[in-house]
C-alpha cells in the first residue's frame, strides 16, 4: 500500500491520527490528553460524526480549515478494559490502511491518553504500530510487468509522534517489519526464481550489509562429506541443487561462554511432493513450502540491525526443491543418517522432516547449542488442527518453552503446545530401518513430524518445533498482509533472541 514508510518529525503533518474508546452507553467519549490537543476543535467534529462509535477499528474524519487543511482521523479502540496489544495492532491497521487509502504524506501519531489509561506501554504500542506501518509498505507487484508497475503509484508516508517512547518504538517496529518483509519476498518469490541457490545469494546479500555476519553454503560433494543425505536425496530431482545454508551472527565482543540460539528452517523451494505425488489442486501454493527457512533468514536481518545480541546466532536453512524425475527418490529407499540412525521412505511427500534431521543434526554435533528452534510448513495436518491462528508449537523443555511463548505473546505470532508421546515415536518405527518417514495411517500427523524430528536433536538439548504451515501465508488479504507469504517466525525468533538473558 505504501512505497515507504518512515519516522520523520520534520515533514508537516496532513494529518493527525487520535483515539477514542467506546463508551458503556451512549457516544464514545475523548479523554482529556487528546481533548488537549484539540486546538482546532476537529477531532471533536470526528468525534460528534455518526459513524464515530468508538468500536475497535471504526474510523470518523474531519478536517481543519484553511488552505492546507489536516485531516483527523479518529480511530476507535473498543472498549478501554479490552485494549490489548493485539487489538491495538487491529486498530492501527485500519487507521493506516486509510491513510495509504487516501494517500496521506506525514501523519502525526498521538494516542498517549488512550494508552496510558488502558496500561498499553508507549514503547510496545509504537512498535507494533511501526511494524504494521511497515507490513502496508511490501512491495505486492514485484512481479507485475513494467507498464503495471508504472501506473501504481504508491504514497510514502512520514510518521511522527510528540510521545518519544512511541516514537522510538515506530523506529523499532518499522525495521522489525524489513525482516519480516525480506522473508515475504524470498517466500512469495515464484519457484523458478526462488531455488535453493537464490536462497544461498539472499543470505549472502545481507552478509554484505552486516560485519556480523558470515554465511556459508554446503553443496555438492560437500553434502556427502558431512552426510546430509536428507538434502542431498530430497534435492536430487530437480536441476536446482540443495544445499545447506549456514547463516552465523557473531558479535564483535561476544558475552562469555555464551553459546550460540540455533535456529532452523525448512527450505524447500517447491513441494512437488516428490513421486508420492501431490494430488490436483493440493500442489499450487507451494512455493510458499521455504516459509520456515525464509522466517530464519528474516529474523537473521532484525538481529542483525536491529537486537544485536551479544551472543552468537546460528540459522541453518535446508535448501532443497522436492521434485520428480527418473533420479527422484522414491517410496521404500533406506537413508543413513549423519548420527546413523536409519529411515525408511514410506512417502516422499514427508520431504522436510527429512532435510531437517540433517539440519538438527548437524545443529547437535557442530554448533554447541544454548538451544535449537526449527520453524516448518510441515503438515497439512497442522493446518486442520489449528487453522491460521496459531502455529503448533512442540517443547518438552519448559525454560524454552516459556521463551517461546512470551516472544509469541509479545509478537502476537501466536504458537499452541501440542504433545510429544512415546506412544507417537512408536509410530515412526520401520520394520526394515529405524524409523519412517510417515506411518501411512494418517494418526496425529503433525505430531509424527514432530516426533519424527526429535529423533535427530541429541539428548539434553533444549529444542522447539514451530510448524507453521497453517500460518506461513495467507489465502486473501488478512489484517496488514495481502495475499501471500506472511513472514511468520521472523519475529517471533527475533523476539526470542532478543529476550533471552
Ligand atoms: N509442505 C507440505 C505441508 C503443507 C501442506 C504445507 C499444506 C502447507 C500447506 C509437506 O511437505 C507435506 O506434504 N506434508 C504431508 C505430510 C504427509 C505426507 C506425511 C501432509 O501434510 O499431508
Ligand atoms: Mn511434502
Ligand atoms: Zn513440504
Amino acid at each position: 500500500m505504501f512505497d515507504a514508510v518512515t519516522v520523520s518529525s520534520r515533514a508537516k503533518a496532513d494529518a493527525l491520527v487520535v483515539g477514542v474508546f467506546q463508551a458503556d452507553s451512549g457516544p464514545a467519549r475523548l479523554d482529556d490528553a487528546t481533548t488537549a490537543l484539540d486546538e482546532t476543535e476537529t477531532i471533536a467534529e470526528a468525534r460528534r460524526r455518526p459513524e464515530c462509535s468508538g468500536e475497535l477499528g471504526s474510523l470518523s474524519e474531519a478536517f481543519t480549515s484553511g488552505r492546507s487543511p489536516v485531516r483527523v482521523l479518529l480511530v476507535g479502540l473498543g472498549e478501554k478494559n479490552k485494549l490489548t496489544l493485539e487489538r491495538w495492532r487491529k486498530a492501527m491497521t485500519s487507521a493506516l490502511k486509510r491513510l495509504a487509502h487516501v494517500k496521506a504524506a506525514a501523519a502525526r501519531l498521538e494516542f498517549a491518553g488512550p494508552l496510558d489509561s488502558a496500561g498499553l506501554d508507549a514503547e510496545r504500542a509504537g512498535v507494533a504500530a511501526g511494524e504494521v506501518a511497515g507490513l502496508l509498505a511490501y512491495d505486492a507487484d514485484r512481479y507485475k510487468g513494467a507498464e503495471a508497475r508504472k501506473k501504481k503509484t504508491r504514497p510514502r508516508l512520514a510518521l511522527r509522534s510528540s510521545q518519544s517512547p512511541f516514537e522510538r518504538g515506530l523506529r523499532r517496529g518499522l525495521s522489525i517489519a524489513q525482516g519480516a518483509n525480506l522473508a515475504r519476498e524470498c517466500s512469495d518469490a515464484p519457484p523458478n526464481i526462488a531455488n535453493p541457490n537464490w536462497m544461498a545469494s539472499r543470505a549472502r546479500e545481507l552478509a554484505r550489509k552486516h560485519e556480523e555476519i558470515s554465511v556459508t553454503v554446503v553443496r555438492g560433494a560437500a553434502l556427502d562429506k558431512e552426510r546430509l543425505v536428507g538434502i542431498k536425496t530430497v534435492g536430487q530431482a530437480s536441476v536446482n541443487p540443495p544445499c545447506l545454508i549456514r547463516i552465523e551472527y557473531r558479535p564483535r565482543k561476544p558475552a562469555k561462554n555464551a553459546r550460540p540460539i540455533v535456529l532452523v528452517g525448512k527450505t524447500i523451494t517447491y513441494d512437488t511432493g516428490g513421486l508420492s505425488l501431490k494430488i490436483q489442486g493440493s500442489m499450487a501454493g507451494m512455493k510458499h513450502d521455504m516459509g520456515g527457512g525464509a522466517a530464519c533468514l528474516g529474523a537473521m536481518h532484525i538481529i542483525a540491525s536491529l537486537v544485536r545480541p551479544n551472543r552468537p546466532v546460528v540459522a541453518l536453512l535446508a535448501a532443497a526443491e522436492n521434485g520428480v524425475s527418473d533420479n527422484a527418490y522414491r517410496p521404500d529407499d533406506v537413508l543413513t543418517f549423519r548420527n546413523g540412525k536409519t529411515v525408511e521412505i514410506t512417502n516422499t511427500d514427508a520431504e522436510g522432516r527429512l532435510v531437517l534431521a540433517d539440519a538438527l543434526c548437524w545443529a547437535s554435533d557442530k554448533e554447541k547449542p544454548q538451544a535449537i528452534i526449527d520453524m516448518a510448513t510441515l503438515t497439512g495436518g497442522v493446518v486442520v488442527a489449528l487453522g491460521s491462528t496459531y502455529a503448533g508449537m512442540w517443547c518438552d523443555d519448559d525454560d524454552l518453552r516459556g521463551r517461546v511463548e512470551a516472544a509469541a505473546n509479545a509478537t502476537g505470532e501466536r504458537v499452541w503446545r501440542l504433545p510429544l508421546h512415546e506412544e507417537y515415536t512408536e509410530l515412526m518405527k520401520s520394520s526394515v530401518a529405524d524409523l519412517v518417514n510417515s506411518n501411512p495411517n494418517r494418526k496425529a500427523h503433525p505430531i509424527q513430524g514432530a516426533a519424527f524430528l526429535q529423533q535427530f536433536v541429541a539428548d539434553g538439548i533444549p529444542w522447539c518445533h514451530v510448524d507453521i504451515a497453517g500460518v506461513s501465508d495467507v489465502e486473501s488479504p488478512t489484517g496488514p498482509y495481502v495475499k501471500g507469504a506472511t513472514g511468520f517466525g521472523a519475529r517471533l525468533a527475533a523476539r526470542i533472541v532478543e529476550d533471552w538473558r
